[in-house]
């Protein structure tokens, strides 16, 4: 027999187009105990409210599209189960310090014009023919930057970030992660193509080291770890030190 029983979620919902201020709707979705928030929002688009705004796309915690705050907390929603909020209410809200597009979608540019200027992508000291193969890392090497690699870019740690939500101009914890992956990639000529970004007053200084942004990373990335090294190599650059060490 089927484990079916019932909990509240409290949706918001707000239309910027429209709307004066957002409101909570509420609506009682059954479920089973393999349904995550996620599906519990599906059931409601599909049964109660196709109206709702949501966004997901893997749904198995990959995709990065699904992050909402549950309870005030920033979750995934395809990895957060509704047997383990039982009896509920479920608080669904948009995530933290970024504007609303409509419910619980937000305005990601933000945060893709910051991802832009890290330059996410490996910088070599000279382009090589295909013919020369591919360039090789030993397992330590690898080890230098993956966990960086693991993100999804989910921004949870945005939402996490109180100095994100201070000055939406601080370049933030994923995107100086990933500023940090691509650093320590044996492959990538390293700080010198992304200290100004590191260096700039929007950059690693604007972090007063809280600590959440790694607490509710789902993928076990710890952004502050990211940031505190490049505090490091931000002042061994502006002290010259960086470059007499050999710091690429
Ligand atoms: S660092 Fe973690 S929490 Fe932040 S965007 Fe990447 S995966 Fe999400
Ligand atoms: S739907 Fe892809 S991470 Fe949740």
């Amino acid at each position: 027999m089927t484990d079916t029983r019932t909990i509240r979620i409290e949706a918001l919902r707000f239309n910027p187009e429209t709307d004066s201020a957002p409101r909570l709707q509420r609506y009682d979705v059954p479920f089973t105990p393999d349904m995550s928030v996620l599906q519990g929002l599906q059931y409601i688009k599909d049964h109660l409210d196709g109206s709702l705004t949501f966004r997901w796309s893997c749904r198995m915690a990959v995709c990065g599209s699904c992050g909402m705050m549950i309870n005030g907390r920033p979750h995934l929603s395809c990895e957060t189960f509704l047997r383990d909020l039982y009896p509920g209410p479920v608080r669904v809200e948009p995530l933290d310090h970024f504007p609303v597009q409509r419910d619980l979608a937000i305005d990601q540019a933000g945060f893709l014009d910051k991802l832009a200027a890290i330059k996410p992508y490996i910088v070599s000291a000279k382009d090589k023919p295909l013919s020369e193969g591919p360039s090789r890392q030993t397992p330590a090497q690898l080890d230098a930057y993956y966990q960086y690699s693991q993100c999804i870019n989910c921004l949870l740690c945005y939402a996490a970030c109180p100095q994100f939500g201070l000055n939406p101009d601080f370049i933030g914890p994923a995107a100086l992660s990933l500023l940090h992956r691509y650093n320590l990639d044996s492959r990538d000529i390293g700080w010198s193509v992304r200290a100004d970004v590191a260096n700039a007053e929007v950059g690693v200084w604007e972090c007063t080291v809280v600590g959440y942004c790694s607490e509710v990373c789902p993928k076990g990335v710890d952004p502050m770890h990211a940031v505190n090294e490049n505090k490091v190599n931000s002042a061994l650059d502006y002290l010259g030190v960086k470059r007499l060490l050999g710091g690429r």
